[in-house]
């Protein structure tokens, strides 16, 4: 169940947004589920992956990242200048343009994947499978929000009476802010960043701290791809500094943010009272994502998803699942398996191959994480298992109390910050206070006849994001998604992943404003309309 390891990185195209879709290969061949193991793909070609030939883990080693320093104040103010002028340029050209320029920029990061993949496992401490997942989405938003805009941007002839032309026009809105996470670097920075210059916008990028190099090498292949340096600015530094700078700035026309619940909460303080325009917001934000199992579930199938949602990205991911919801008649045999399964994970460095479970993003991380979990278990939380450390780590270790967490150098000697996958029983879904943003689930039990009061107590947690749904019967995973208020809902399957234009992303409450991100309304909220009357 754990073992599941990209088999050759030079496989990657876009599944979606490309004419050669026919041509790729199946999942079977991109993924192997045993290391070293020997793998034909359907016209018998050998597709064993070479580790030790890999383009991608060999630039990755070799790699030194080197972080852009913090913006300063006077550059910011030049620049949102320059972004301001540049951006009436920038949307005078027709959409079709704006659109190439996107196609362009997503072939140049498919023909540059050994490097940029490197890039994010070295920076993001992402595993291969993760950095592959990553780079697929940031292509697929630049092909899908070329074609979308292509077609939203079409001036409308409207109807009215004879003699008047009625026309509805979008454009840009002006500068856009872009504010951006560390757990996907590049695709939700890229997300942000190319919808908002296809719907002509110019763009203000604040990456996360954590992963400005990422970022650097985004916004610099934009511009090669044909995107002018006075429409796009990457704006690196600190979010109390450089982001909110950008957010308070009069000349920002529009913000779309992405991050936890008690930012976006302060960014929306900060915009209401600032000069100038009214300014939208976009923001998508963190959740207590559960899944709800009933006793018609398959269990293999429920704990494969399980392992998936809860500790693949060492459960650092927004959609990822925190809440498992069993029903009471089949949580023993789910648990058992469970707590098998979770020893079958490797926690290791994202370079290694073999690694399941690579680090937190860093020090502050993981301490708050301990933090967290010692929460857990002042509520009454009971330790259902917890994965083992592999001797290769503890070897490495910096030494101190290993039982929760761990930390040891890696290869250039820059600390790697761990924590053991684990779960924890509890009693009642209220006891869930807090997003615990890391490789932590949380197990409670219901009774059956039960199920629309565990909804109603998922949804009284205040989060929208991502609901799972394990059942066998009809008309139940309707029912459930229809009294959830849950952005996405996923049936008999893992709840991570959302594919662009597929699946699109986004939660309501305190997970986020909408729109959906890789979603058909995304773009709407970024232009302007401009309805024309013309008496003829
Ligand atoms: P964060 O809120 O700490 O930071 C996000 C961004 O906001 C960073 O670029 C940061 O520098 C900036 N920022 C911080 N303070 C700011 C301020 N005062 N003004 C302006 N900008 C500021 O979040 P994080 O730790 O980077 O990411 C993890 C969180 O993101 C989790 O809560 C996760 O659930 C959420 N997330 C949500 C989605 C989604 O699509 N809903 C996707 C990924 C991550
Ligand atoms: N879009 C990402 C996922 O679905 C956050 O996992």
């Amino acid at each position: 169940l754990a073992n599941q390891h990209v088999a050759a990185e030079d496989l990657l195209v876009s599944p979606l947004w490309r004419a050669e879709e026919a041509a790729l290969p199946s999942p079977a061949e991109i993924y192997g589920h045993l290391h070293g193991e020997r793998r034909l793909n359907s016209q018998g070609m050998d597709m064993t992956y070479d580790t030790e030939r890999s383009p991608v883990l060999a630039a990755a080693r070799l790699l030194h990242v080197v972080t852009p320093e913090e913006m300063a104040a006077e550059d910011i103010e030049a620049l949102m200048h320059t972004l301001h002028a540049g951006q009436v340029r920038w949307d005078a050209l027709p959409v079709e343009r704006r659109a190439e320029i996107l196609t362009q920029a997503a072939d140049l990061l498919e023909s540059r994947r050994e490097s940029m993949l490197a890039l994010v496992m070295r920076e993001a401490h992402k595993t291969l499978a993760d950095a592959v997942a990553e780079l697929r989405e940031a292509v697929d938003f630049c092909r899908y929000y070329a074609i979308q805009a292509k077609a939203l941007m079409r001036k409308e002839i409207l109807p009215g009476p004879t003699g008047e032309t009625n026309s509805l026009n979008l454009r840009g809105r002006g500068v856009f802010v872009c504010i951006s996470p560390w757990n996907f670097p590049l695709a939700i920075f890229a997300g942000q960043v190319v919808a908002a210059l296809v719907t002509g916008n110019s763009v203000a990028a604040k990456p996360a701290e954590q992963t400005m190099a990422i970022a650097k090498a985004f916004v610099e292949l934009l511009w090669e791809a044909g995107v002018p340096r006075d429409a796009l600015a990457l704006m690196p530094g600190a979010g109390e500094t450089v982001g909110a700078a950008l957010v308070e700035h009069p000349l920002a026309a529009g913000v779309v943010f992405t991050g936890s619940s008690a930012v976006a909460r302060h960014i929306h303080q900060s915009l209401a009272v600032k000069d100038g325009p009214i300014v939208p917001l976009i923001a998508e934000t963190g959740g207590i994502n559960a899944m709800i199992v009933d006793s018609t579930a398959l269990a293999e199938q429920v704990v494969d998803a399980v392992i998936a949602s809860a500790f693949r990205s060492a459960g650092q991911r927004c959609s990822a699942l925190r809440l498992l919801c069993l029903q009471e008649e089949c949580a023993d045999e789910i648990l058992t398996m469970l707590t098998g399964a979770m020893q079958e994970l490797v926690i290791g460095p994202a370079l290694d191959y073999a690694t399941d479970v690579g680090p937190v993003i860093d020090a502050e991380a993981q301490s708050h994480l301990v933090e967290q979990i010692g929460r857990i278990e002042q509520g009454g939380g009971k330790l259902l298992a917890r994965t083992a450390w592999p001797t290769a780590l503890l070897e490495r270790a910096r030494g101190g109390d290993t039982s929760l967490a761990l930390t040891m150098p890696d290869d250039q000697q820059r600390d790697l910050h761990f924590i053991a996958p684990c779960a924890y029983t509890i009693t009642q879904v209220a006891q869930v206070r807090e997003e615990v943003f890391g490789p932590v689930l949380q197990v409670v039990t219901w009774k059956a006849g039960q199920i629309d009061a565990l909804i109603d107590a998922i949804n009284a947690l205040g989060f929208g994001l991502t609901l799972g749904v394990q059942t066998r019967i009809d008309g139940r995973a309707a029912h459930i998604a229809a009294r959830s208020r849950c952005g996405n809902v996923y049936v008999n399957r893992n709840m991570i992943g959302a594919v662009v234009g597929v699946q699109p992303f986004g939660g309501e409450g305190l997970s986020g404003t909408g729109p959906k991100a890789g979603g058909p309304h995304y773009l709407l909220r970024m232009v302007a309309e401009q309805a024309v009357s013309i008496n003829t």
